[in-house]
């Protein structure tokens, strides 16, 4: 096994786990910074650090996140925009200041200039503490889909056409799933001091080999986690 694997029983463990790891931080650090990724995997771990944030056991005021990526022509008010999915799991619940929230803006007029805004916002503050990241199924992370350059910055991505049939479960129909997003790059994630892979369902039982098993390519985006010194995977699948 070339990258360390906690194996939990179900969504909720899994979820449990990565709020545990997410407030270790919090209270480690005097100004943490976290990057937060969206889709159904860590829906329940957000759901878990509001609850434990109402507890009175965790604050974010000095917190800074900054998300992975953002749909191209999504308006923050837009429900299927990450920004909103954020602010509903989230933001609107804790304690957060809102001046300390980053995530790359889809309705800018120059998206590469917002990539480089977004990447120095991140040099100024970080290295980021913790970096919570999701999986698709061709092994993006991110929206940095397979073939994305290891050394790649934030920039504009395409999405492939698998991405945009497995996102339309979020949307109304696959036509309004957008056909580009802003995202991290790799690079920029593997800056980060602490990486958690959450992989959850069987339906990720193949990737999630390639991922841990597999050789370190291009093609499987989320291979690269091998190299890093302080990378993990929090799982429910048997490997
Ligand atoms: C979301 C993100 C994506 C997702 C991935 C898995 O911000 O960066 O890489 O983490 O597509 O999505 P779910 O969790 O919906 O299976």
């Amino acid at each position: 096994m070339k990258m360390k694997v906690i194996k939990v029983e179900d969504n909720n463990a899994l979820s449990t786990k990565a709020a545990n790891i997410v407030c270790e931080v919090l209270k480690k650090e005097s100004r943490p910074v976290l990057g937060l990724a969206t889709g159904s995997t860590p829906k329940k771990m957000y759901e878990f650090l509001v609850e434990r944030y109402r507890k009175g056991e965790i604050s974010f005021k000095d917190t800074i996140t900054f998300n992975l990526d953002e749909y191209v022509g999504l308006a923050p008010t837009d429900s299927f925009s990450y920004r909103y999915y954020m602010e509903k799991h989230l933001f609107q619940h804790v304690d957060i200041n809102k001046e300390n929230v980053y995530i790359p803006d889809g309705l800018a007029k120059d998206l590469s200039k917002e990539c480089e805004a977004f990447e120095r916002a991140i040099d100024k503050v970080g290295p980021i503490h913790l970096q919570i990241l999701g999986v698709g199924l061709n092994g993006h992370i991110g929206f940095n889909e397979p073939g994305t350059s290891f050394k790649s910055r934030t920039h504009v991505a395409k999405l492939e056409e698998s991405t945009r049939q497995v996102n339309s479960r979020f949307f109304n129909s696959i036509d309004e799933v957008p056909k580009e997003a802003l995202t991290m790059g790799i690079g920029t994630i593997m800056e980060a001091e602490e990486i958690v892979l959450l992989v959850q369902g069987e339906h990720k039982a193949e990737i999630l080999e390639k991922i841990v098993y597999g050789d370190v390519t291009e093609e499987v985006p989320a291979s690269v986690l091998q190299t890093h010194p302080n990378a993990y995977v929090i799982t429910d699948i048997d490997i």
